[in-house]
């Protein structure tokens, strides 16, 4: 009897359950034995997320002690084009999304905030982890005119780069349509974690659309991932003083068909850039007889092999086949497009 009356009442609330309210300025630390938080309290990240009221404004700023990073995962759906999840980190870097598949975000000291903000019912449900960050660098290394490339993600790694005029930050990922897995790797300026100057991670400054580099003043950076994941997200590394007037276009290679890259150096001078060991062969451009381009295989340095050629004499020798780690088109003036076959 006690169990038919329980069984009944708990289908009643779930049949008549509105969604979850909450409120602003809710403020979480770290759980005794770092154990995770959740909200709503009774949700998990085996269930489904729960639903929350219409008309609701939330937010939580969640603090990290010293040492420690924050790992968060959201789960939940906005139904109008008025709602949002937004997260802001240490940096004063804004996130913003509509949709949240419990892909992990990271967050280093002393705090982050998540928020909600929805007009029609929506989903939603998070958890925060706190873990220990990484305390001594597994690599110092230097990093001067010859580019380096990294993979970005599939292992856990804290490097220094050192350089004698700052440090350009590139990330290519593996698919150029869901890259959440940059968000791992987090960025401080500066030779260490704790005294470094948090800047962001490799999702924003892909985002961005141009390469990173260190403020005047920082001669070296620190990256460090956090988690490993199955992407084969790579990471160009160059010495600043080499690029930091390029504009940078990505070359996303397409095995076994012809795909094409434009770069517009009318403002800016842009360079096209490939971190794809694939075999590339270039089989046509389009760019003015007489503006210049320059090849170059890694960092443009006129100091090393690069070649430079007129729009006509770089014609007249096409198809160019490129095998190596790093490919790098500048173009003086004008636009240029490229058309590859892989
Ligand atoms: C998650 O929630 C389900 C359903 O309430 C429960 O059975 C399970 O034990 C919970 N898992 C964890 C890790 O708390
Ligand atoms: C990145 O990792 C992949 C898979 O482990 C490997 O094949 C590749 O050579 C690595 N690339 C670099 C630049 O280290
Ligand atoms: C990578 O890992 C994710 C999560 O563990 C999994 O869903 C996905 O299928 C994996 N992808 C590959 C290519 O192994
Ligand atoms: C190409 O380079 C040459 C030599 O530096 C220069 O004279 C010429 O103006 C450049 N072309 C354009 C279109 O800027």
């Amino acid at each position: 009897m006690f169990f038919r009356l329980f069984l009944f009442l708990s289908v009643a609330s779930s049949v008549s359950a509105a969604g979850n309210v909450c409120k602003t300025g809710n403020i979480v630390n770290r759980l005794v034995n770092s154990q995770p938080y959740y909200w709503p309290a009774t949700w998990n990240e085996t269930q489904t997320a729960p639903a929350l009221e219409m008309g609701q404004t939330c937010s939580w700023t969640v603090t990290i002690p010293q040492g420690y990073y924050a790992k968060l995962i959201i789960n939940g759906k906005t139904q109008d084009s008025l709602s949002i999840f937004q997260t802001i980190d240490a940096a004063g870097n804004l996130m913003r999304t509509t949709q949240e598949g419990m892909q992990p975000y990271y967050f280093p000291p002393s705090k982050f905030s998540v928020t909600v903000s929805n007009q029609a019912a929506a989903t939603f449900a998070f958890r925060i982890e706190w873990k220990l960050l990484p305390t001594l660098p597994t690599l110092y290394t230097q990093i001067s005119a010859i580019a380096e490339v990294i993979n970005a993600t599939n292992k856990e790694y804290y490097i220094v780069y050192d350089s004698n005029s700052g440090v350009s930050l590139l990330p290519f990922p593996e698919d150029i349509n869901n890259y959440y897995s940059l968000r791992s790797t987090l960025i401080f300026e500066g030779g260490r974690i704790q005294r470094g100057n948090y800047i962001g991670n490799l999702f924003l400054i892909y985002q961005s659309g141009n390469q990173y580099i260190t403020s005047s003043g920082f001669d070296s950076v620190v990256i460090v991932n956090l988690e490993a994941s199955n992407q084969t997200n790579l990471l160009l590394i160059q010495e600043s003083r080499y690029v930091e007037n390029l504009h940078y276009v990505e070359l996303v290679p397409v095995l076994n068909s012809q795909y094409k890259a434009t770069i517009n150096s009318q403002i800016k001078t842009s360079a096209l850039v490939s971190t794809s060991s694939i075999k590339q062969t270039l089989i046509d451009i389009q760019m003015d007889d007489n503006a210049n381009i320059t090849v170059a295989y890694g960092t443009p340095d006129p100091m090393v092999f690069d070649k430079t050629y007129t729009g006509l004499q770089f014609k007249k020798l096409l198809p160019i086949m490129y095998e190596t780690p790093v490919l790098t088109f500048v173009l003086d003036s004008g636009v240029a497009v490229f058309t590859f076959q892989a």
